[in-house]
């Protein structure tokens, strides 16, 4: 057995659900990692001895990212797409094809080497579980090599060959609808590739039906439900998350007070992007709505190379607290437990006995400043299962301060 100990802990954030604060906050805490998992939370003054101690001298700890939403299996750049969005053009489903084209060009071995690098960046902001999307490759063989790329850097893959018709059946997409039912579908599940299936239902994309046969096919094979919902419009697909028992409805941009009513009553999460509307300047949700409705809220990246193409959660937690009313408190829950709950997984997003000991300590005294100082490093060490993966060095530890 390897034991850690990470003490003078100013502020310890673990998600305890029994606690009286949302983000069940321990000030002047110590935590002991045994065989990477959290084992014992106390005072630093009745620490138990372990292999390694690490001070934390004075600085905030908080649970690793959850990350549940992301496209990171592509090639190309995209970054004239963005430059005209932002002197006016607005977005679409249309620009995913011209990902589709750069992707089918690559080599496996090059969208690995892209995914490897996005993977480190986001490690380097705190995050460390990923959910990873296919959905620009298309045909039978690519969806299912970009989930066999995903799978091996986490369990947390989704089938998303339903991303947007590709050129070739444009005539005829219900033709593709039947292509990702009887083909993709069952040799996904019996290759063990994908835990979820998850449909782009938009206009561009796909319609409601085709989204219901499609989330049908996926749940009769064993994948689970997480949906496109809502992103530029509102055409039922809210509504179609809550009928088919989604575990997520993600964007959830334009949501109707009765889709909320139902969205909180089946437990479908809903999972704020807020990079996305930043990235493309579409209305900002107010999230109090969903809070005062009794749902549970996620907060992701929804990294991918069109509609936003950020990895770093703090970015995402600034823009949610300033700009979609959560609080300070809220948006951490929500990267966190909440992302945890997106991708129902009870071992991750929270630092109680028995989590994976996946944890950050900040270059901060407070988790307030992640959201605080905007744009400014705050993560400075990344731990997942009590192993440090990522470290930026700062000069001077926050009890040196000059
Ligand atoms: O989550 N909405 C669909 N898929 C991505 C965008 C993909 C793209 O534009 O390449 C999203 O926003
Ligand atoms: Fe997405």
């Amino acid at each position: 057995m390897t034991s850690l100990l990470v003490t003078d802990i100013a502020e310890l954030v673990t998600n305890d659900p029994h606690a009286q604060d949302l983000l069940g906050v321990r000030q002047n805490a110590a935590m002991l990692v045994e065989d990477g998992t959290v084992a014992w939370i106390g005072d630093t003054a009745q620490a138990p001895a372990a292999d390694e101690v690490v001070s934390a001298t004075g600085r905030a700890v908080i649970p690793g990212f959850v990350d549940s939403h992301n496209h990171l299996i592509f090639a190309g750049d995209r970054s004239e797409e963005f430059a005209a969005r932002m002197a006016g053009q607005a977005y679409s489903a249309g620009g995913i094809a011209t990902t589709v084209s750069a992707t089918r060009e690559a080599s496996a071995h090059q969208l690995e080497g892209n995914l490897v690098r996005l993977l480190r960046q986001a490690e380097h902001s705190g995050t460390t579980t990923f959910e990873i999307k296919s959905g620009y490759g298309l045909t039978v063989e690519s969806e299912l090599e970009a989930l066999r790329i995903a799978r091996r850097h986490t369990a947390e893959t989704t089938l998303m060959a339903a991303h947007v018709v590709p050129a070739e059946y444009k005539e005829a997409p219900d033709n593709y609808v039947d292509l990702i039912i009887e083909q993709m579908i069952p040799r996904a599940a019996q290759e063990g590739l994908a835990k979820w299936i998850d449909v782009f239902c938009e206009e561009g994309a796909f319609d409601i039906e085709q989204t219901r046969r499609i989330v049908e096919a996926g749940l009769a094979h064993g994948l689970k439900p997480r949906l496109h919902a809502n992103q530029l419009s509102d055409m039922g697909a809210m509504a179609l998350a809550a009928e088919v028992g989604a575990v997520s409805a993600d964007h959830a941009t334009f949501v109707s007070d009765e889709d909320l009513a139902r969205i909180a009553e089946v437990g479908t999460v809903l999972t704020l992007l807020p990079s996305i509307e930043f990235s493309t300047r579409q209305p900002y949700p107010d999230v109090r709505r969903y809070h005062e409705a009794g749902v549970t809220v996620a907060i992701a990246s929804d990294c991918n190379p069109g509609s936003g193409f950020s990895n770093s959660i703090p970015f995402c937690m600034a823009i949610a607290v300033r700009d979609m009313h959560f609080t300070v408190e809220q948006a951490l829950w929500s990267a966190t437990a909440g992302g945890a709950r997106a991708l129902q997984r009870t071992d991750v997003g929270a630092l109680t006995v028995g989590s994976r000991a996946d944890f950050s300590i900040l270059d901060a005294p407070s988790y307030r400043h992640l959201v605080y100082r905007p744009g400014v490093q705050q993560i400075a060490e990344v731990y997942r299962a009590g192993t440090l993966i990522s470290s930026n060095p700062s000069p001077f530890t926050c009890k040196e301060l000059p």
